[in-house]
């Protein structure tokens, strides 16, 4: 088993990322191309564009991947491709890609679920991380809180109704005219220590609603009004948002992380008293997905996993957001049971996804 050695292909979204991956959890490659300048250009993620970027980089991010872990496609046990949720037209480049590979070497092929994803490459950073746990996955695109009874059998516990809070991080970021060329997050962040976390009283979402579910469409909202346009629907003029001097929008970007964390908070209490009732054995809580690798986040959750008599476990920032690692990882723990599809035949045709 530690001896498998899995290649990772991750396109969902706006990065193209590849990684080597060994059954011991060794990271032996991690590539990530990123789409950030097509991101500031446009002003959010194109699918037509992001698949001709994906399409660009696909095989200079895989092959890159193979080199750096001095290996080639035949040293390979496996080849992992996450195959949704995501954009379609990004997640075939990466399966075309996988396939290719898998058919040339006759390799067994790994279709990997994203948020999956997400979830266990925490169980590469901690390898005492057993099952059952608790997780909160935190992205652009998604917002889940999970109970994880073992592997492949997880309850979903809360969801976003609307937005999730990587969403409400970005657009924060680009109606305070920051500098997006790392994705939004950062940029609030880092503007955010600078500011009065207190000065505007944003609301919290959902606080009546005594569920796991969240909201983030609201707050964005609010954030909009703070920063001065009446008509929500419209965009902010750049001009609208450098009129507030660099504190008044450091304090915009305080209040606004302060409640948007508050929200996570306030829903993950009760999660974990929830999942604790259905599985008394629970241990840790892990956080992960882009947002995960916020600092502030962090330190507000762990505070929460610990009056919950939990640990927190986060993998680093660069398996926090997009990355190979977390679909090879995820690759190698079906693997290993047994789930995985078999070398595509060597005749298919080249464009049967
Ligand atoms: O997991 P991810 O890389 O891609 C998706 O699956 O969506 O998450 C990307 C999201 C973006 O919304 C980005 O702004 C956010 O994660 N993000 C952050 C930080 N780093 C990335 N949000 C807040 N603070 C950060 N430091
Ligand atoms: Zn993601």
């Amino acid at each position: 088993v530690d001896n498998l050695i899995v290649l990772g292909i991750e396109t969902s979204c706006d990065d193209t990322a590849a990684a080597v991956v060994r059954g011991n959890g060794e990271i032996l490659s991690q590539v990530v191309s990123s789409q950030a300048d097509l991101l500031v250009q446009y002003g959010g993620v194109a699918p037509k564009m992001a698949e001709e970027a994906h399409s660009k980089a696909i095989n200079r991010v895989t092959q890159s991947a193979l080199d750096e872990a001095n290996l080639t496609a035949k040293d390979l046990s496996a080849v992992a491709v996450t195959i949704g949720p995501g954009l379609s037209l990004c997640l075939r480049v990466g399966v075309r890609k996988a396939r290719e590979i898998a058919r040339s070497f006759q390799l067994p092929l790994i279709g990997v679920h994203h948020m999956e994803a997400h979830t266990l490459v925490a169980r590469l950073t901690d390898r005492n991380l057993q099952f059952p746990f608790m997780a909160l996955l935190i992205s652009g695109g998604h917002n889940l809180l999970i109970l994880a009874r073992d592997l492949g059998h997880y309850i979903q516990l809360g969801t976003t109704i609307d937005d999730a809070i990587g969403e409400a991080y970005d657009k924060t970021a680009k109606w305070l005219g920051l500098d997006m060329r790392r994705s939004g997050g950062p940029a609030v962040e880092e503007l955010a220590r600078e500011g009065d976390s207190e000065s505007i009283k944003f609301k919290t979402p959902m606080l009546h609603h005594k569920d796991c579910n969240f909201s983030y469409a609201g707050l964005k909202t609010q954030v909009k009004l703070a920063i001065g346009s009446k008509n929500i629907d419209a965009e902010i003029p750049l001009s609208l948002a450098s009129s507030h001097d660099r504190s008044s929008r450091a304090d915009i970007a305080a209040s606004f992380q302060r409640v948007a964390v508050l929200h996570l908070e306030e829903r993950c209490e009760r999660a974990i008293e929830w999942a604790l009732k259905m599985e008394p054995s629970i241990k840790y809580f892990v956080v992960s997905g882009g947002v995960a690798s916020n600092q502030y986040v962090r330190a507000r959750l762990e505070q929460i996993a610990k009056n919950k008599g939990l640990q927190l476990v986060c993998p680093p920032p660069s398996l926090c957001t997009d990355n190979g690692v977390m679909v090879a990882w995820t690759g190698i723990e079906h693997f290993q049971m047994g789930r995985f599809d078999p070398p595509p035949p060597a005749d298919e045709p080249e464009d049967t996804v």
